[in-house]
């Protein structure tokens, strides 16, 4: 049995938790579920080495971070079939994100190194002459990672690296479809030279989290997974620090001057239908300028009916299944309603198994579930726009607001968009779905709060504290 993490020491329980191959049904290994002995052990470690892990020098948590980076490189294949196991991710795009992590931790090192803080002048009012003002950060304490399964390693990463950066230790609970990837992980820091308590991993069941939620032990929730569930995690604990990735709808607008279709309709074609669609910044809308979509429409169709379908293991496939046979239903289910409410099928449509064809809608209402909720499946719905200007209101037209992609070469669009658009980023020349670790990432309005990105989350986890000097002069 594969153990998880308590406090740094691996630990088992009777409570089995089998993991399946979402293609197959096919068993990939077992762990257990931490009793709440384990988890009571964890934050109560968490809560002790919170000095420990605040006052590691920035070369000790470097090298730490840095050597959760070459440890991952060193172990690419193993790690990546892992994750295609557990999660049903096409090989490539589970490599894909192995190196990814193996980035993440390499920045997270980089930014442990400049965390320094900033020195403020005092001396703008003669009644402050002589005084200075040093603004650290300092850790709010230790953070409740929970991690969803459509990135099994990276967006643990994205909870584990910037609180290791920044001297937080942190408890991470990894989706129960996908622990085993985040276990290896936990295998990973355990050889490592860390404070006890500095870090846990803990598979716990989704619906015997919410004392682990409460615990004041933990000031810090960094949530990344459904809408519904991040509502309820920030309404129990209004007074704790919370960070919300909670997904979207995410669009692409390919406007007037854009002249590469075929560039256009490939990466649409890809990042709609990359890891079955599940993730939270998959191209979900594509509006197209009416002047093109008589020429774009078959681009894209071809495109996307040329994606290979199958065992996610098979090298060449470029499309697996999605998480569970409930997530499939779901899937179909939507399809089914938007051709009812008049939408129409280019290509796609039909499933089998866990594995939903790559599907191209059109003609489908902007209240459809299709358009309006996050399908996290391998579908796609293309409307026209008369202007470049409705492409980007019918963008806006969301409850979500986590990134955009705008085909334009156009400067002046590029910054109308930027004004604009309610999200948490934009790309010009590119699809929604590109995403760099160091970067700022998050959302707006039902896509969540606060960002992740190292840098980004080291400032989620951390306060600024000030430090007046007085008597001296700049
Ligand atoms: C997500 O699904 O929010 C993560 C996307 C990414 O890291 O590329």
């Amino acid at each position: 049995m594969i153990p998880f993490y308590v406090a740094g020491r691996p630990a088992t329980s009777s409570d089995v938790l089998t993991v399946r191959h979402p293609f197959d049904g096919s068993v990939v290994g077992e762990t257990s579920y931490a009793s709440p002995r384990d988890v009571e052990e964890a934050v109560a470690a968490a809560a002790g080495a919170a000095r420990a892990a605040a006052e590691m020098s920035a070369a000790d948590r470097a090298a730490a971070l840095d050597s959760v980076s070459r440890r991952l490189a060193r172990r690419t294949g193993e790690i990546a079939a892992l994750i295609t196991a557990e999660n049903g991710k096409p090989v490539k795009w589970a490599t894909a994100e192995v190196n990814r992590a193996v980035s993440t931790f390499r920045w997270a090192a980089e930014e442990a190194r400049r965390f320094s803080g900033d020195l403020q002048r005092l001396d703008t009012d003669p009644a402050a002459a002589g005084r200075i003002a040093l603004v650290r950060r300092v850790p709010r304490g230790p953070v409740l990672g929970i991690a969803p399964f459509n990135f099994p390693l990276n967006l643990v990463a994205h909870k584990v690296a910037p609180a290791l950066a920044a001297g937080a230790p942190i408890i991470v609970k990894p989706a129960p479809a996908t622990p085993l990837t985040a276990l290896l992980l936990g295998e990973i820091l355990a050889g490592l030279d860390l404070p006890a308590g500095m870090f846990s991993v803990l598979p716990v069941p989704n619906d015997r989290m919410a004392p682990l939620v409460a615990d004041p032990r933990l000031p810090v929730v960094s949530f990344t997974g459904s809408g519904p569930v991040g509502a309820q995690i920030q309404a129990a604990v209004p007074h704790k620090h919370v960070t919300l990735e909670l997904g979207g709808n995410a669009a692409a607008l390919i406007a007037a001057d854009w002249d590469d279709l075929d560039f256009a309709a490939q990466r649409i074609a890809t990042f709609a239908n990359y890891q079955a669609g599940q993730s939270c910044i998959a191209v979900q809308r594509v509006f197209v300028h009416a002047r093109h979509m008589a020429a774009f429409t078959p681009k894209l169709v071809e495109a996307v009916s040329a994606l290979r379908t199958g065992d996610p293991r098979d090298e060449q496939v470029d499309v697996g299944p999605v998480i569970d046979t409930r997530a499939a239903d779901r899937i179909t289910q939507w399809i089914d309603e938007a051709i009812a409410k008049g939408g129409r099928v280019l290509t796609g449509g039909t499933r089998s198994g866990t594995t939903i064809a790559p599907t191209v809608l059109t003609d489908v209402p902007a209240d459809a579930k299709v358009c309006a909720d996050e399908v996290f499946g391998p579908v796609l719905v293309l409307t026209a726009v008369d202007s470049d200007e409705a492409g980007l209101t019918a963008i806006d037209d969301s409850a979500y607001g986590l990134q955009a992609g705008v085909f334009t070469r156009r400067l002046d669009l590029a910054f109308t968009a930027h004004r604009h658009l309610h999200v948490g980023g934009v790309v010009i020349g590119d699809v929604p779905s590109f995403r760099a670790d160091q970067m700022p990432y998050g959302g707006v309005k039902g896509s969540g709060s606060g960002r992740e990105g190292v840098a980004s989350a080291m400032e989620d986890y951390t306060e600024p504290r000030v430090l007046v000097l007085t008597g001296v002069a700049l």
